[in-house]
Formats: structure tokens, sequence, C-alpha cells
């Protein structure tokens, strides 16, 4: 009898896989992951990691990988449904009789309330004579009343557990709060709140929920600046935008993407009400098709640093990849716009906004930096960088004009630029779609003997796999051109099904929905594809390099059993074949 998925993905929330595999090995922070020696095999540096983000680990030694649920089942030495049963055990969950269970629906619906109920809590308390020295510094920021009511804003005080106590005498549940984020459970099993001490922006997603927050210290006290919840049944981080439910009902053309809370804040107060921000991390695809939704053109301002510059052009290209067109709002003097709002007003920003210039002239913009276009020199390796920008340009007459505007400033003669810029885009591409490829289908350790007969096809389906992992809008993509007999390798092929039915389901991916059709072995196999570091640069063209090859392949194979097949088939299966590739690939 199969577990239903509502029940897995309650599990998994529950048992949250920092904590379990935390119980067995020494994990240390390293960026977003955590890393230790690997409980499976003997080791002197770790190579063993924790991914927090998908609930998965993965160790580059030895290959073992998988959920958490295939963490116990190998550190423990049960088989797929003992496992289920321990871990449901550990929280008090009742395995369902039947398969079936509607309690991640009371989970979603319970964290959701938990949250409002803490939003009001965290109000109340920055009101109070507690939240003074929070309210003060708000306010000495510039906000006002009404701003801090219209954002919810808060304050968590300063105590291991005033919310927990709050919560639990409203009749919560400490396993339902857990689920939210809002505590920790300490080495000794006693519960603290997770923020304390720090001024709070509830984040509300499109339906006016509250799912989730984002705290800020106070000066002068110790620990990160912001802290945010992780991913909850309610939240996902890379899925949502702070104050795009504001910002959705502005009525304009254009949104303005800021780097924090604070900047969006503040430009709602000076009446920006377009702006939103991502929420602690990197600008990803799938915000740029969420705000492709609302708005046909995306401001970019993030701050004027080295780090913002990056993430400015970061987010050009993936807003360009989500078809939105894309302004940059550079803020003179390096400041971040709420300085520069409480500095100048908001007329000076409105200029700054109409001034905004497109991403092709702030690439150009950008690259005349650190060279002196008055000597020759400088010139020369500037329209060489220029021939570079606008080799990535995809308009031809955009090209053109630009190229004209060169070759006047520049007195150089047009068709020279063009040329250069034609001859850099082919490079371009070409080493992009390599590189995409080779990170793509690159063989990992400890390869079974089907795929290594197989090395070519079996890569190329690891990197179909590892995409649509990762990009479920891809599914319909890639159904049309592959079926799971184009798979070459019998268990790239079962991973295929699996997925694509957690996908046709609308679910995102995770590993647990796979449920116990495949071993711990093969389970380390798939955590490893789930991580491949791979950029999402070009993820299109290298899912369509991979669909290419995977079909080559089984064409080739086929072609070896020729001989075998009945007269007909192997023309039928030819002519099938060949239709599946002029389709676009
Ligand atoms: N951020 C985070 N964790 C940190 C630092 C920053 O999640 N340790 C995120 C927050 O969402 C924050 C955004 O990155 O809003 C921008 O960070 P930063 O530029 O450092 O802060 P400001 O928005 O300028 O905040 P403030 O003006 O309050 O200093
Ligand atoms: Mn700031």
């Amino acid at each position: 009898m199969p577990i239903g998925q509502d029940f897995l993905m309650e599990l998994k929330y529950r048992n949250d896989i920092e904590s379990v595999v935390g119980s067995y090995v020494n994990l240390k922070r390293r960026g977003s992951n955590l890393v230790g020696l690997c409980p499976f095999h003997n080791e002197k540096t770790p190579s063993f990691t924790v991914y927090p983000e998908n609930g998965s680990f993965y160790c580059f030694g030895c290959g073992a990988g998988g959920d958490v649920i295939t963490f116990i089942r190998q550190i423990e030495n049960l088989d797929y449904l003992e496992a289920v049963k321990y871990l449901a055990d550990r929280t008090g969950l009742q395995v369902p009789e039947d398969g079936y269970d509607a309690s991640m629906q009371r989970m979603k619906a319970a964290v959701l309330e938990i949250n409002r109920t803490a939003a009001r809590y965290f109000h109340a308390c920055l009101l109070s004579p507690a939240g003074k020295p929070a309210l003060d510094y708000l306010l000495g920021r510039q906000l006002t009343m009404e701003t801090i009511r219209h954002f919810g804003l808060g304050y968590a005080p300063d105590s291991w557990d005033g919310l927990l106590k709050h919560l639990v005498s409203k009749g919560y549940r400490e396993q339902d709060i857990l689920v939210a984020d809002l505590i920790g459970r300490s080495k000794r099993g006693g519960y603290y709140d997770r923020f304390r001490g720090r001024v709070m922006f509830p984040i509300i997603d499109l339906r006016g929920g509250v799912i989730a927050f984002g705290g800020r210290i106070l000066p002068g006290a110790e620990g990160a600046k912001y802290m945010n919840s992780s991913d909850t049944p309610v939240f996902k981080k890379s899925r949502n935008m702070f104050a795009l439910n504001f910002a959705k009902n502005a009525g304009g053309e254009r949104m303005i993407l800021a780097e924090g809370y604070m900047d969006v804040i503040s430009l709602h107060q000076a009446g920006f009400t377009n702006a939103v921000a991502a929420l602690g991390t990197a600008f990803t695809a799938e915000q740029a098709r969420l705000l492709s939704r609302y708005t046909k053109e995306v401001v970019v301002t993030l701050d004027a640093d080295a780090a913002g510059q990056k993430a400015t052009d970061r987010a050009m290209g993936i807003l360009a990849e989500a078809g939105v067109g894309v302004r940059v709002l550079r803020i003179p003097d390096g400041k971040d716009p709420d300085e520069f709002i409480k500095k100048n007003g908001p007329s000076r920003f409105t200029a700054l906004l109409d001034g905004a210039v497109g991403d092709i002239e702030y690439k150009l913009f950008t690259a005349s930096k650190d060279l002196d276009t008055n000597t020759n020199e400088g010139r020369l390796a500037y329209l060489k960088r220029a021939a570079d920008v606008l080799a990535g340009v995809e308009d031809s007459i955009a090209r053109d004009l630009y190229a004209g505007r060169l070759a006047d400033k520049f007195g150089v003669s047009k068709t020279a630029i063009l040329t250069e810029a034609k001859q850099a885009a082919r490079q371009e591409n070409r080493r992009r779609q390599k590189k995409q490829f080779r990170e793509l289908t690159a063989p990992r350790p400890g390869l079974p003997p089907e795929e290594r007969t197989h090395m070519r096809a079996a890569g190329a389906e690891e990197g179909v796999l590892a995409i649509l992992m990762r990009n479920p809008d891809y599914l319909d993509f890639v159904k049309e051109r592959l079926s799971p007999e184009d798979f070459v390798t019998p268990f790239h092929r079962r991973v295929y099904e699996g997925v694509v039915k957690v996908l046709e389901e609308g679910r995102a991916f995770e590993l647990s929905l796979l449920g116990g059709g495949f071993t711990p072995e093969e389970m380390g196999r798939i955590a490893g594809m789930q991580n491949k570091v791979v950029s999402q640069e070009k993820a299109a063209e290298a899912l369509t390099d991979c669909i290419r090859v995977i079909l080559e392949e089984k064409e080739k194979l086929d072609a070896g059993k020729a001989g075998e097949m009945p007269d007909g088939e192997w023309e039928a299966q030819l002519q099938r074949l060949r239709e599946k590739k002029q389709r676009g690939i």
C-alpha cells in the first residue's frame, strides 16, 4: 500500500533533516548547507552534506544520499515502512491506515493560524512598553505609525519563550509551532523562540495569509542582521516576494525590485507602492515568473556595491528570460533607496526612476569601468567589451542602433562593431551550452554498470532529470519530447516516471514524494542529481541538448538491436524517433 503524498510531506516537515541528521552527525554550517563526517563510510575530511533547502543529504565521497526517510533507513537499518513509522512515532504522528490522510491540509491551516496569532502578538509587543526601543528605532528611521500598522510590523521580545507561552496559552500545539518555524528545539529537547529581540516583518501572500517572518536585529545587539523563516508547508522563499500583496494592486505597468524589507517599506511610504523585494535570498527564476504575471517591466534598484552590481546583472538575465522588460536604476553615491528617499525626497526618486536606463545602456555603461577611453588602448578594450554586450542583445534593431551610437562616438565603422559582436555571440553561445552540458552530464562516483556502458546517454538523462526536478515548468516541454521508453538506462527511466508523477499532481518535487520504490542506494544517486551544482542560466538550451543526445543514443541502440526485431517494427520505431527530432529539437 503506497503512503499518501500529503502524509509524506507532513512527515518531512515534522522531521526536519537538519535536526534528524544532526542527532547522529556533528554538522557544521557551510553557506546555506551543513557538512560533517559521513556516517556511512570512513573519512577524515567531511564530504557529507545536508541541504536544508530541499530536505536532502548527499555524500560526495561514497554517494550515499536521499531524504530524511532514506537517512533513517540506512542509519537504523530499517526498511522503508519501518523508517516511516519510526519518524512518525518520533513526532507523534499516526501512519494512516488507508494510505491517505488529510492532515497536511490541517497542518497548513494550523501554521497559517499560528503565524497570524504570532503577527498580532509581535505587533502588540511593539506598541507595549517592552517594545519601546524597537518602536523608537522604527520611528527613528522615519517610518510613520500608519506605515507600521499598514505593514503589520512588530517586535519579538528578547525572551526565550515569550511567543511560545503566548501561543500555547491560545491552545496551539508545540509540534505545529515548530513546523511554523517560530520555535526551535534545543539539544536537550526543550523549545525556545527563534526570533528574539528583533523588529518583525510579516510576509503576506497574495491571499492575505501570514506565511513567514523576517526579523531585524536592533542596533548594538549581537547576531545576524536579518533572520528569516525557513521554508514551511505554507512558505517557499524562492516563490514569494515581500510586499507583492500590495504591489500587485498598485496598478502600474512597472514594478520596482529593491534589495530589502526597509527599502520596500520606505518606497511604499513615499508613494511607490509597486516596490517588492526578494526574501533574504538571491532573486530566483520562479520569482521572475511570478512578477511577470503582474507587470510588464521591472526596474531593478539593488545596492550599488560590487555585490549589488553582480546581483543586478543576475536579476537582469533572469527577468529577461521570464519575458519581463528590465531597466536599471542606479542610485548616486552608493546609497540604497531607503537612504536616498530620506535624504532627497520622493520627487528626486521619481526623477531617477524616469531616468532608469534600459539593460543594454546599463551594461554598456558599466563596461567602461576601470578603462580610460581617452587612450586608444582603452577605447579598443572598451569596444571589445561593448561588442560582447551587443552580442547578448537578441533584438537586431536594438543591436544596430547601439552599434551606430558606439560607431559615432568612437569614430569606427558600425559594420566592424556588428561583425565583432556577431563573432562574440557565436563564441559565447557555444561556450555556455558546452558548460551547461558538461555540468549536467558529468558522471559521479559509483556509476552502476548499465550507466558505464551508456555513459553519454546516462549523462544526458541525468541532465534532464536534474533540470526537471528544479524547474517543474518544463514538464510539458519534456513530456512532449521524451517518453519513458526513450531512456536508455532502466534506473533513470524509473526516476523519470517518478518525477513526472509528482509534478503531474501539481506538486514541487521532493525526494520524499518518490515514496518507497527506490533502494537507499538508488535514493543516493537521485539526491546526487538533485544537488548537482548547475547554473540556471540557459537551462532550456541545455535541456534541449540533453534530449537530443538521449534520442540519438536511443537511435543507435535501437539500430544495434534492429537485426533482432521483426520486420516493420524497426521502421516504425525509427520513424517515431525522426518525428520527435523534427519537433524542434
Ligand atoms: N538579509 C538577510 N540576512 C542578512 C542580511 C540581509 O536575509 N544577514 C536580507 C534581508 O531581506 C534584507 C536584505 O537582505 O532586507 C538587504 O540587506 P541589507 O542591504 O544588509 O539591509 P538593508 O535592507 O539595507 O537593511 P537596513 O536598512 O535595515 O540596514
Ligand atoms: Mn538599508
